[in-house]
């Protein structure tokens, strides 16, 4: 049998059928990110009563914290549809004009990963986030001649795992910004509480807890754990999830007391044993464990920074005393370690 990492940067086919069922549908559905909610119920009520569109709203945060399903959630609670693309796939104006002028008023748009959106894209898209309204060139050379195309409101939703990368006049035209957090155990427990439900798996409470604590604070990795340990109880256990069963399946799974897998270790191991603790520029340590740089900046380091275990220093990454002692190394305090002891 395949095990495939529990924090593969792209969601693994199997995850994208069984997510489906899994997403919550409504605010009351959704679990955590309080604040967020609350903001969201505010102004979606007061966008319904006034029977206004709500105004475009950007989503960011690491990988599989909910931008996706809080972007279907919103659009749910407005009551209207949602038309879902991604930043990469609006390669021409022409395209982007496609969609817009096929909205009805309120709808939701919503574009995955909009930092990959080109500049041609981004800057039609300007003026139809301000005023609702197309600026596009049709015909080319001396006949070249533009034209203005009014389309009916819409409300934009942005998501993205790079809010860096990010123009500042697109990020300026987001009526409201809401930053995901990884989530609490508590919450990771009532969201695997919850997947179990709809699954049909047994699990107790203290199986729960045993891989909320391992989730990396990541609903979507405690929903993928919560399904490789149910196939290891139904061979092994009965089927039932309790924390010896989680713990043993874990373990096979090459998962740790942390939620570390293979490739967090590999990188804080890296720093540690070949680099003295750091600091070590990114594109090194990207060579060393031979993973891309996005993929560790995107998916492992934001946590990895959030619990303490490496931190980011002007000079490169360094491995913190956490990571010492959660290996059980001895600090070999180089310059740059000492001072974060
Ligand atoms: N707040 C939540 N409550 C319950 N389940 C959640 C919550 N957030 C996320 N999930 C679960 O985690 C899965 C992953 O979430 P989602 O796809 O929305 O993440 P994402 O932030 O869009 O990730 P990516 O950056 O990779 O696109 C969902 O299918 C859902 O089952
Ligand atoms: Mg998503």
């Amino acid at each position: 049998m395949r095990w495939p990492s529990p924090v593969a940067p792209e969601p693994v086919e199997d995850d994208l059928v069984v997510e489906t069922p899994l997403r919550p549908r409504t605010l009351d559905d959704y679990i955590g990110q309080e604040s967020i909610r609350e903001n969201l119920r505010v102004q979606i009520a007061a966008a319904r009563s006034r029977g206004d569109v709500l105004d475009h709203v950007l989503l960011y945060g690491p990988p599989g914290l909910g931008k996706t399903s809080l972007a279907h959630v919103i659009a749910n609670e407005l009551g209207v549809a949602i038309r879902p693309t991604a930043g990469p796939v609006l390669e021409r104006p022409g395209d982007l004009a496609a969609i817009l002028t096929n909205l009805e008023r309120g709808h939701v748009f919503f574009v995955d990963e909009i930092h990959r959106l080109n500049h041609v894209v981004e800057e039609t898209l300007y003026p139809a986030m301000e005023d609702f309204q197309l600026d596009l060139v049709v015909g080319q050379g001396p006949t070249a001649r533009s034209i203005k195309l009014p389309l009916r409101p819409f409300c934009l939703i942005g998501a993205t795992t790079r809010a860096g990368l990010l123009t500042s006049a697109l990020r300026d035209r987001f009526g409201a910004t809401f930053r995901l957090d990884f989530y609490g155990r508590e919450d990771l427990q009532r969201i695997l509480r919850r997947s179990a439900t709809i699954l049909g798996v047994a699990l107790d409470d203290d199986g729960a807890a045993e891989l909320a604590g391992r989730a990396r604070g990541t609903p979507r990795i405690a929903n993928r754990l919560l399904r490789r340990v149910r196939d290891f109880a139904e061979v092994r256990a009965q089927g039932k999830i309790t924390r010896t069963v989680a713990r043993d399946a874990l373990a096979l799974l090459d998962v740790d007391e942390a939620g570390f897998d293979k490739m967090d270790r590999a990188l804080l191991l890296t720093i540690v044993d070949k680099f003295g603790g750091g600091p070590v520029g990114i594109d090194t340590l990207a060579a060393a464990v031979g993973e891309e740089r996005d993929t560790i900046e995107d998916v492992y380091e934001p946590f990895l920074i959030q619990e303490g275990f490496l931190a980011r220093t002007p000079k490169g990454r360094v491995a913190t005393a956490l990571a010492y002692a959660h290996f059980g190394r001895r600090v070999a305090a180089p310059a740059a370690q000492q001072k974060l002891l």
